[in-house]
């Protein structure tokens, strides 16, 4: 493992705890067959020789409530797997063998959610700055343990042993997020703190939770009682497989205050913040349906109904004082539920037609000095920021709250794709990244004929974790980033094990780009631990996607190689195709704006044709019939195997992917 640096011992040998800390290798040798599997990778990672035992004679040393409190998390996330919790003992630096040390130390350094933990044959010892720090190392612990221990029943005959280690890691971004939507299908709330669970592995620390929606309001509030009676209840949703037509099934479901609270004090456990998005202007059937006076009630067939089908509507909030308080009365009971610095008001896909229609709307404009309907969109953001400013908190938004100025001190979210991060970072406004084209973890991740339905798409493994989040920026931007997110939206996912299938291992990918650093971020390393990730993923149920087979690429082609007309291109493929045979070739498609065309491919050796396909295949956005099946009844052993295929990149010569090989 090339990239584990030097361990830094330094810092330890200032500790009175030093002298316990034998057999720890301070360089890194060859030692990859028992290198811990950690996802998301460590900042830095040395591996000694020797193994520390947890026992039920173990204890964790904790001294102040700070540290009791994680290391009694800790304890008791060990415990189903193991059948023993650890005792939480509170003699700092103790007699007793085989202890692991909880221990915060404000001069440490470490930062908000750093750590450093070291591990030798009779001591564990973990230091953090701050609790978060502590947290994660604990996260860290229990995957240097065997992946068993993530069972929620007690594992026989396993022996929890860790390798002697040392790490010392913090997040590359503060923000490592992702979004569930909750008002296309309603989650309850044992399924959001799973999920809020499986998030704390990952070390993500944002859940941003989408409580409003044309198809339902989600969350209770107490002064608007019709939010949830009449908002979180619609007459039916999209009929399986015929999706234009409905079901005829009523759908309901909303949190209750309390519930929501729960989830905040569950989420705030694990280190997590709960960003609760309240949409406005759009998305906002429901909340109108409830409240109709709300809306434009000026507008021709005005008719609010809690939407049925998936989609964009056009019930936006009117701009009437009325609608701007009962959203400070909502907000207010949103802030006293969530104690988030950061409320996020949605404020994407606000059709402006009703607003271009009504006689109210036109006539605020006027009187307002707003010079079009995108001018009211933001005189309506910056007029809700201000309300929530002066409330101590902040706003961000979808990057449509650019259009028509950005308020003051909004931070934006840039789902379609990197454009509203690079116009928001060049106005010097913090950005997250949530890029359709990399993070929209709804969209599909596979080509094959088993894969559920999607919104559509296509985000594979590959693409989330190697898809660069400052690529797109000014270098002297970047610091604007504050980090990355991943999407759930729900239109497709109606229960918690199609969102984990969404969710998992794509999410793992975003995480390791939220976390570890940039530099050494490797794919081939990072599929290589997931491996053995998700069998931590297995071991508690999780639903993930299983992993494809990826042998390395025997090919590839990238932008510029390939245009819009046909041409042969060839690849020499000898080391994956030594006998005769039936073979698999496969185009995949992995990121650019072009998708590739194939008309035939083979297989010659010596200019003599050893097996050809001829049908027309594509790979990209509409990937189609894009496995050769070539059978090659004899060669010439020793002799270059060359794959020569007819292609071309529809529309342009930005197509990038890789030509894989599979015997059958
Ligand atoms: C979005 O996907 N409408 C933010």
């Amino acid at each position: 493992m090339h990239r584990m640096a030097c361990v830094r011992l330094a810092y330890f040998s200032l500790l009175p705890l030093a002298t316990t800390l034998g057999g720890v290798a301070t360089t890194v040798q060859a030692q990859t067959m028992t290198a811990p599997q950690l996802v998301p990778r460590p900042a830095q990672m040395a591996l000694g020789q020797g193994t520390f035992t947890l026992s039920k004679k173990s204890a964790v040393e904790a001294l102040t409530p700070e540290e009791k409190s994680e290391a009694a998390f800790f304890a008791a996330s060990i415990a189903p797997a193991t059948g023993f919790a650890p005792a939480v003992d509170s003699r700092v630096g103790g007699r007793r063998a085989d202890a692991i040390n909880f221990r915060i130390d404000p001069a440490s350094g470490l930062g908000d959610e750093g750590y450093h933990l070291q591990v030798t044959p009779h001591r564990v010892l973990v230091v953090a700055q701050k609790p978060a720090g502590l947290f994660y190392a604990g996260q860290t612990l229990r995957q240097l343990l065997p992946t068993a221990i993530f069972a929620p029943t007690v594992q026989k005959n396993v022996v929890w042993q860790m390798p002697v280690v040392s790490i010392e890691d913090k997040p590359r971004f503060a923000w490592r997020g992702l979004m569930l939507d909750s008002g296309r299908h309603f989650f309850p709330i044992p399924a959001v703190k799973r999920f809020i669970d499986l998030m704390a592995q990952q070390k993500l620390n944002i859940f941003h939770w989408h409580l409003t929606e044309d198809q339902g309001w989600r969350l209770e509030i107490k002064k608007y009682p019709k939010l949830t009676e009449v908002g979180s209840v619609r007459a039916e949703s999209p009929g399986q497989g015929a999706r234009n037509k409905g079901d005829g099934t009523p759908y309901r479901g909303f949190y209750t205050q309390a519930e929501a609270r729960d989830v905040v004090a569950y989420a705030a456990q694990r280190h997590i913040t709960v960003i609760p998005e309240i949409e406005m202007p759009g998305h906002a059937s429901a909340a109108i349906t409830a409240y109709p006076q709300l809306g434009n009630t000026d507008v021709p067939d005005y008719a609010p109904q809690v939407q049925t089908r998936w989609g964009v509507f056009p019930y936006t909030y009117a701009p009437k004082e009325e609608t701007f308080a009962f959203l400070e009365d909502v907000l207010r009971e949103v802030m006293a539920i969530f104690p988030s610095k950061i409320i996020h008001i949605g404020g994407d896909e606000a059709p402006k037609t009703q607003w271009d229609k009504s006689p109210f709307a036109r006539d605020f404009m006027a009187k307002n000095g707003l010079k079009d309907s995108h001018e009211l969109q933001s005189y309506f953001i910056t007029r809700m920021e201000k309300f929530l400013n002066a409330n101590g908190r902040q706003i961000i938004g979808w990057d449509e709250i650019l259009e028509g100025g950005l308020a003051p001190n909004a931070s934006v979210m840039s789902w379609r794709g990197e454009s509203g991060a690079v116009a928001a970072s060049n106005q010097n406004h913090p950005v997250v990244m949530a890029s359709n084209g990399a993070y929209y973890l709804d969209y599909g991740q596979g080509r094959g004929a088993n894969e559920p339905e999607t919104i559509g798409g296509f985000v594979p493994l590959r693409r989330v974790y190697t898809f660069d989040p400052t690529a797109a920026l000014a270098p002297e931007k970047v610091s604007f980033l504050r980090g990355v997110q991943g999407q759930l939206w729900a239109e497709y996912i109606a229960d918690l094990p199609k969102l984990e299938y969404q969710a998992y291992p794509r999410a793992c990918a975003l995480a390791e780009t939220g976390w570890s650093p940039a530099q050494g971020k490797d794919y081939a390393d990072f599929r290589a631990r997931l491996q053995t990730h998700v069998e931590r993923l297995r071991a508690q149920g999780v639903n993930f996607r299983p992993l494809d087979v990826e042998g390395a690429p025997v090919g590839t082609w990238k932008s510029g190689e390939v245009g819009q007309e046909w041409v042969e291109k060839t690849w020499d493929i000898s080391s994956s195709i030594a006998k005769a045979g039936t073979y698999d070739v496969t185009f995949q498609y992995t990121e650019g704006e072009h998708r590739l065309d194939i008309s035939w491919a083979q297989l010659e050796q010596n200019g003599k044709v050893l097996a050809r396909d001829e049908h027309t295949g594509l790979t990209g956005g509409a990937t189609k019939d894009n496995v050769y099946h070539l059978v090659v009844p004899a060669l010439t052993a020793g002799e270059k195997v060359l794959l020569r295929a007819r292609v071309r990149a529809d529309g342009g010569s930005d197509s990038n992917g890789e030509i894989s090989v599979k015997s059958g």
